[in-house]
């Protein structure tokens, strides 16, 4: 049954109960169980939005634990293992295990996964700490395309950049490395994601950007503004919504939920916790889920842990469900407020394209359709996604049937980069880069860049 149809039956339900005065008391305790929804992923569902929590794989293994998110939560979140420093623990060696276990949970469990965080300034491997310019810029394109690639097709929604604006009254940028390498960084990193997995969700997510007046709030804003102007591909913004006494829930929550969806994006509230206890707790809970659902492109909230002890603010207790796994006040309040529903009524979004000048997308399949020679190698450049004025494209070395210890491939004439990873470039020729020049008999690497102007005709390149 669809969603308008179970609030058509519970409208129907109810005036046919109105009107039934002697009966009306035995007809009603009847009904509330099987109308209303009895946990958050239900009570959400009713609006079509989702309600979600972040999970920590070292947690699954505890059954209550385990049991609550499996049937409360309906929308997963890696709280930490599938973030830069545990995917790409040493450079171009990429580690899906713990992101797995919890992309594997949800899915086995008929869950949707948010993706966190392809590039952020924190939680780094050590050695992009240490990188800077267009190698770290490179570094960075390479991560993105690789993590979302692998993720292609499981992830409802990436949060591509987290956390990249300052706190305070500036409205700049946060001084990071990757913030170093450009100010575009940013939106070659939505590209190379677009590019990677054109059916998920792109997000921009940050903290303090709840109250409307703020400055970070604004700058965000601008941002988002600019990038839809531009045909930059994003498709929502994650409000993180981390609230206590210093950063309470403002009074133009709400404004600033419909001020984002307003510039035509979808908005996500991401980690949400509230710390607290009681009912002054529960009431602000109402607050936050009253205004996401007062506005129809607030798409679904997500709580940053299960139980109170779960949650990386464990002393705030700021969570839905106590340390043993009780319903706190905070949730029924929540339960409560997504039953009584609101005004913002989602439509069903189409699966995102990518934006810009349309062009078609062919899924990059490079494969050399003749046996390089002997000792030597092949390279072959397809065009994994293009927009209006750029495009981002892939090459794929491959090795003869002897290995090599390195290789130069010559870029059609004309294409302009500056943007390469996974290789140098010098006078339009890109080498391999220091970890992969070696490549075995018949094996290929791969490296890729973002061109300006036209893309190239994909096909062959010269490689020696
Ligand atoms: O697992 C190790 C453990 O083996 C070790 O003994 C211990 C010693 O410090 O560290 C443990 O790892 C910690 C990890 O959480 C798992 O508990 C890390 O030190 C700690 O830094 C990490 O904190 C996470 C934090 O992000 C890192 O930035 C929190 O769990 C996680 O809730 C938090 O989540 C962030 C979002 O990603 C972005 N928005 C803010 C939010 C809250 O800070």
């Amino acid at each position: 049954m669809t969603n308008p149809d179970l609030r058509a039956r519970r409208r129907r339900l109810g005036a046919f109960v109105g009107g039934l005065a002697a009966t009306a008391l035995a007809v009603t305790m009847a009904l509330p169980a099987a109308a209303a929804g009895s946990t958050l992923q239900a009570a959400a569902g009713e609006s079509g939005r989702y309600f979600g929590t972040a999970i920590a794989a070292s947690r699954l293994s505890d059954s209550t634990y385990s049991t609550i998110a499996n049937r409360e939560f309906n929308m997963i979140t890696a709280e930490n293992e599938m973030k830069m420093d545990a995917t790409e623990p040493s450079q171009g060696q990429f580690s899906y295990t713990q992101g797995d276990r919890i992309v594997n949970w949800a899915r086995q469990n008929g869950k949707q996964v948010r993706g966190h965080a392809l590039a952020w300034h924190s939680q780094q491997p050590g050695w992009m700490q240490n990188m800077s310019g267009t190698a770290l810029r490179n570094a960075m394109l390479n991560h993105v395309t690789q993590v979302a690639t692998y993720y292609r097709g499981k992830i409802y929604a990436w949060d591509v950049v987290n956390e990249a604006f300052a706190d305070g009254s500036s409205g700049a940028r946060r001084d990071s490395n990757l913030q170093r390498t450009g100010n575009d960084w940013i939106e070659a990193a939505f590209r190379a994601a677009r590019a990677a997995d054109p059916n998920a969700k792109l997000c921009y997510n940050d903290y303090n950007t709840d109250d409307w007046t703020h400055a970070k709030t604004q700058a965000v804003y601008t941002m988002v503004r600019d990038f839809k102007a531009r045909g930059v591909p994003i498709d929502c913004v994650g409000l993180q919504s981390h609230f206590n006494a210093q950063s309470p829930v403002p009074s133009n929550y709400q404004t600033t939920l419909s001020s984002f969806a307003a510039l035509g994006v979808d908005v996500q509230i991401t980690e949400l916790d509230i710390e607290g206890s009681g009912a002054a707790q529960a009431e602000n809970y109402r607050r936050v889920v009253q205004a996401c659902l007062n506005v129809a492109r607030c798409t679904g909230i997500t709580v940053w842990g299960v139980r109170d002890t779960d949650s990386w603010r464990a002393s705030g207790t700021p969570l839905l469900f106590d340390g043993s796994g009780n319903k706190k006040a905070a949730y029924t309040s929540t339960l409560n407020t997504l039953n009584a529903g609101g005004t913002g009524t989602p439509t069903p979004t189409p699966t995102p394209t990518p934006t810009g000048t349309p062009t078609p997308t062919p899924t990059p399949t490079p494969t050399p359709t003749t046996p390089p020679p002997t000792g030597t190698c092949s390279a072959s450049l397809a065009i994994a996604n293009s927009w209006g004025g750029g495009y981002q494209a892939t090459v794929t070395v491959r090795a003869g049937t002897s290995s090599i210890n390195g290789w130069r491939v010559t870029l059609p004439g004309g294409v302009s980069t500056s943007n390469v990873w996974n290789g140098v470039l010098a006078n339009g020729v890109v080498s391999n880069a220091a970890y992969n020049g070696s490549v075995a008999a018949g094996q290929t690497t791969t490296f890729g860049f973002i061109g300006n102007g036209s893309a190239p005709a994909p096909g062959a390149l010269s490689c020696s």
